[in-house]
């Protein structure tokens, strides 16, 4: 196909998307009723570890580039170091986005959590990126550390926009007492009390009630979160598998013997309409406010997972009470998809793209604001 045909097809497919998108706001969605009610956007935009397609996931170049595009959350991944101080950073362990392996060879496949602050801060966690995305590497990407969180509250202050905060306690198991420690920073911030507005035109989550959500995988982090913090809105997060909702298929994923991931939870189904009722009920007795389950994508993308945002599932969701914020959605198709299907808000690596589908688009291209933060 010519690419000037090419090009006009896909602005067409765009211009369609926001048509859909915008007309399935218009109605009075029962999500929305729930959502305004906590003082959380609808729809939500929540930048999934920063604006992590343009960016480093998690690193101060992300979180400064979500902030200033117009999202409405920085989503982060909360682990303690072993001197228990805060970072944001997704895996368990450090070998997929830092240069752990040259710094420390003989601790390359331990956890984060074994190394202290130091240590970890002198990691590089912006390299991988530029090896791994080269159409979208940046030489000043290269050295970017790890973030505390302490670090992340100052970004989120930080800019013309007030962005609000979206923290989940990754693996808590395995840092006994998160749940306070949270409680702590964000009470020594002062992000648990009444913030100031931001500048008129600017987004101004952070002055509201939804300025922080919490969210988990785990049921008992959850019970740990609502104990410490009632009045901050909380959502658990939606999975599948050991521990989590029950498949329909006995073979766990590691038993299958399969490779792709992706391919093989695009296949699962939950194992009865009841097991999905129980986890959504157990998630509203227990003071989550919402939910966040994974979503099956059109295209290709490592982080497709199981869908759990049918139709179905979504009206009873609702029906009991609960808003969707479904994870991780990079497509204007999928966007448009899910929101159809009442949806109420997107983790997503991809904040500009959703935020023009909404008719938020960013005055500023992605190119002009990571220059203006000097990468
Ligand atoms: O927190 C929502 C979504 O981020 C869950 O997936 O693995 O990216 O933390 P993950
Ligand atoms: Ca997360």
């Amino acid at each position: 196909m010519r690419q000037g045909a090419s090009n006009t097809f896909r602005v067409i497919g765009f211009l369609l998307a926001t048509c859909l998108i915008q007309s399935s706001q218009a109605g009075q969605s029962p999500g929305r009723v729930l959502s305004e009610a906590a003082g959380i956007p609808w729809p939500a935009v929540i930048a999934h570890r920063g604006a992590s397609y343009d960016a480093p996931e998690e690193t101060a170049a992300a979180f400064r580039l979500a902030r200033d595009v117009g999202a409405d959350y920085l989503e982060a991944d909360l682990q303690r170091t072993r001197d228990g101080v805060l970072v944001a950073f997704h895996d368990t362990t450090l070998e997929r986005t830092t240069n752990v392996r040259e710094l420390y060879p003989d601790r390359a496949r331990e956890p984060l959590s074994s190394f202290t602050l130091a240590e970890l801060k002198r990691l590089d966690a912006g390299s991988w990126f530029n090896k791994t995305y080269p159409q979208r590497a940046r030489p000043a990407f290269s050295g970017l550390p790890i973030l505390t969180l302490d670090e992340l509250i100052d970004i989120a202050e930080g800019g013309v926009n007030r962005p609000g905060l979206y923290l989940e306690t990754k693996r808590p198991e395995l840092f006994p007492g998160i749940e306070t420690d949270l409680q702590r920073v964000l009470e020594r911030r002062g992000w648990l009390d009444p913030r100031p507005h931001a500048p008129s035109g600017a987004v101004d989550v952070a002055s509201g009630r939804g300025r922080v959500v919490l969210q988990t995988f785990s049921r008992g982090s959850l019970e740990l979160l609502q104990q410490s913090m009632p009045d901050v809105p909380k959502i658990l997060l939606l999975s599948f598998g050991d521990g989590y909702m029950a498949m329909r298929s006995a073979v766990s994923f590691e038993a299958s013997g399969e490779t792709d991931e992706a391919a093989f939870y695009a296949r699962q189904e939950v194992k009865s309409e009841a097991e999905f009722a129980a986890w959504t009920d157990w998630a509203k007795a227990h003071g989550a406010l919402g939910t966040g389950p994974s979503v099956l994508s059109r295209e290709p993308d490592p982080q497709s997972y199981m869908d759990l945002v049918k139709p179905w599932m979504n009206r009873m969701t609702h029906d009991r009470g609960l808003f969707i914020h479904a994870y991780t959605v990079n497509s204007a198709k999928d966007f448009e998809s899910l929101a159809k299907r009442g949806v109420d808000g997107f983790f997503t690596n991809r904040a500009d793209l959703l935020l023009s589908l909404y008719n938020r688009p960013s005055p500023v291209g992605i190119d002009a604001l990571l220059r203006r933060n000097g990468y």
